[in-house]
């Protein structure tokens, strides 16, 4: 694990989390965030990189294991919606919005053709493991798949089944600190195929 646990940053980063930052001198990205809520980070990724395309996938309801409160939104979801489609109106033609759980919007998204996945949706285990055996096949070999919240137990547990599984490098890196407990993100590169394909 090329691990960066510790790092200065005490309050959260208002800018471009480091997982994705690693796409810095890519171009003509195409992409997929799970889970998008206000839209906050996608408006730093639409601002900071080269995306031609991203698929916004957040259903904005609330279901059995995922509330608003499970989530910390201080809105209901349907504002938080419409807030972040005011947000992003200036990239309204580099985004298609799916308004869907994961596991429902991974239908419609083909495989082998994403630069890459940031999932940030529901923060359960067996979700992140589901997210990580729709999405691992939408990326292309290369491609980098990523998300936040690896401090979540459920999160961590997944992402380091799925890279001892498949004897991936894992990357973590501090993003700042959000309500007194410090964050990260968390990403490997696509390479070899494996059990999730
Ligand atoms: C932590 S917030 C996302 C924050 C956003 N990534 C950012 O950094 O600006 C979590 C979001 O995940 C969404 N979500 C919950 N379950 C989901 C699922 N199964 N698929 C996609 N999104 C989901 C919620 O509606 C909520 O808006």
């Amino acid at each position: 694990m090329k691990n960066k646990m510790k790092g200065e940053n005490r309050v959260v980063q208002k800018r471009l989390k480091p997982a994705l930052g690693q796409l810095r001198d890519r171009h003509r990205l195409v992409g997929a965030e799970i889970g998008v809520a206000y839209g906050t980070h996608a408006s730093y990724y639409l601002k900071e990189l080269d995306i031609e395309c991203v698929f916004l996938i957040d259903p904005y309801i609330e279901y059995e294991n995922y509330t608003c409160q499970a989530g910390k939104l201080k809105e209901s979801l349907e504002a938080v919606e419409k807030i972040a489609h005011t947000k992003l109106c200036g990239y309204e033609q580099k985004i298609k919005w799916i308004k869907k759980k994961s596991a429902e919007a991974s239908q419609l998204i083909a495989d082998d053709s994403l630069d890459f996945v940031y999932r940030d949706g529901n923060h359960s285990y067996d979700s992140v493991v589901e997210d990580i055996s729709l999405y691992y096949s939408k990326l292309k070999k290369g491609g980098l798949f990523s998300g936040h919240d690896y401090d979540w137990e459920g999160v961590k547990r997944a992402v380091d089944e799925f890279v001892k599984t498949c004897n991936l490098d894992l990357y973590i890196e501090t993003t700042g600190e959000v309500r007194g407990r410090d964050t990260y993100d968390w990403w490997i590169w696509k390479k070899e195929k494996g059990k999730y394909e």
